[in-house]
């Protein structure tokens, strides 16, 4: 069936480039005489029409998308609890319950009249955006996160942007911490991969690496920045991927929710404490957290999310569905959704990064 209207959607975390993604897009279709709309906050514009007075389905024009390639954030919102297979819904007790509301996606579809869906999410909204295309929709998804952690892309967007601004606040803090001789423990967002503190600590030089891929040992952390003292160095930068854990130990949860992932963070500021008892030295914990998301793409993310937004309108008028637009260096080609959300990409412990750091004389604690 040929291809007249579609729409976009953003969902999970934002990341910086989904605007871009959006622009290409949507100029891309628009120019192919397609008609284009955005589906609000993941699926929910969709499912949940009451919670959107305005519409939850909106045109998107070559007006709506003018000048937002530079802009964070997302124009269509975005949500990491609106997943319509699994909807967190209060039963006649206000216990939360999960919801299969599927159908009602489905036949919001059929109701504007919308011939296929480009998905852009991390491996969360990508996962549904393949059991939609195992229900019969026509998907096209798009690799968004900031923790890099999608298989078959080599890169995902918004990863860049994450780790140049990680970089920059550990040069930042380096200067602080040798003012004070002090140990600075800086908590990086990836949740269960380490990609974000692997490249943003070789990038700022930071003594010591923790992340998930690598069971720590606090000891072998604390001995390490002694041994840097005793060379003279009097204070050290310790990078802490949120999801990193103790040997033998587990990953530091803030909360758990019906109807979304668990939060992960905590570990930066008890790790400061630990350090701190164990070298003698004052400790301060930084939590980069949502900063990470914010801002500006790099000229990088700003242009991989063009490349992919334009490839995933190519991908639909090529006729294919249930794929991800991948990039493959110098390519950007079309991988199965199912493969690309098999499982998560962490850090292999011996890939070339992390010989590298090993190399230059940073710790993994292990
Ligand atoms: O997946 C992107 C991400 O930023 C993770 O790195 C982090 O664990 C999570 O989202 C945070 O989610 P929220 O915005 O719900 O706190």
């Amino acid at each position: 069936m040929e291809i007249k209207r579609i729409a976009i959607n953003t969902g999970g975390g934002d990341a910086p480039g989904l605007n871009a993604v959006i622009r290409a897009a949507v100029l891309t279709a628009i120019n192919r005489g397609w008609e284009c709309y955005g589906i609000r906050d993941g699926y929910s514009g969709l499912f949940l029409p009451e919670e959107y007075p305005d519409g939850g389905v909106v045109p998107l024009t070559r007006k709506t998308v003018r000048g937002i390639t530079h802009l964070g954030g997302t124009i269509l919102g975005t949500t990491n609890r609106g997943n319509p297979l699994k909807y967190a819904t209060p039963d006649e007790q206000g216990t939360l319950v999960e919801r299969d509301y599927s159908d009602k996606v489905l036949q919001g579809f059929r109701a504007h009249g919308l011939d296929a869906l480009i998905a852009v999410g991390g491996d969360g909204s990508l996962s549904i955006a393949s059991a939609f295309h195992r229900k019969g929709l026509r998907v096209v998804g798009v690799p968004k996160t900031i923790d890099n952690d999608l298989e078959e892309t080599v890169i995902t967007f918004g990863f860049d942007t994450a780790v140049s601004f990680a970089t920059e606040c550990l040069d930042r803090l380096r200067s602080t911490a040798e003012a004070h001789r002090r140990i600075m423990v800086v908590e990086v967002m990836g949740r269960y991969a380490g990609w974000i503190a692997l490249n943003a600590g070789i990038s700022g030089t930071a003594d010591v690496i923790l992340i998930p891929e690598i069971p720590y040992d606090i000891a072998r952390v604390a001995e390490t920045i002694r041994e840097v003292a005793k060379r003279g160095r009097h204070f050290a930068i310790v990078v802490v991927a949120e999801g990193a854990r103790p040997r033998g130990g587990t990953v530091s949860v803030i909360e758990r929710e019906a109807g979304r992932a668990e939060r992960l963070g905590g570990i930066g500021e008890r790790m400061a404490g630990q350090l701190q008892e164990l070298t003698g030295k004052e400790s301060r914990a930084v939590v980069l957290g949502h900063l990470l998301r914010g801002g500006t793409p790099t000229t990088f993310d700003r242009l991989i999310s063009l490349r992919f937004g334009a490839a995933a309108v190519r991908a639909l008028a090529e006729g294919h569905s249930g794929v991800m637009v991948a990039l493959d260096p110098p390519t950007v080609r079309y991988v199965p959704l199912e493969q690309a959300t098999r499982r998560l990409k962490v850090v292999p412990p011996d890939c070339d990064s992390i010989l590298t750091a090993r190399d230059l004389g940073i710790c993994f604690g292990d």
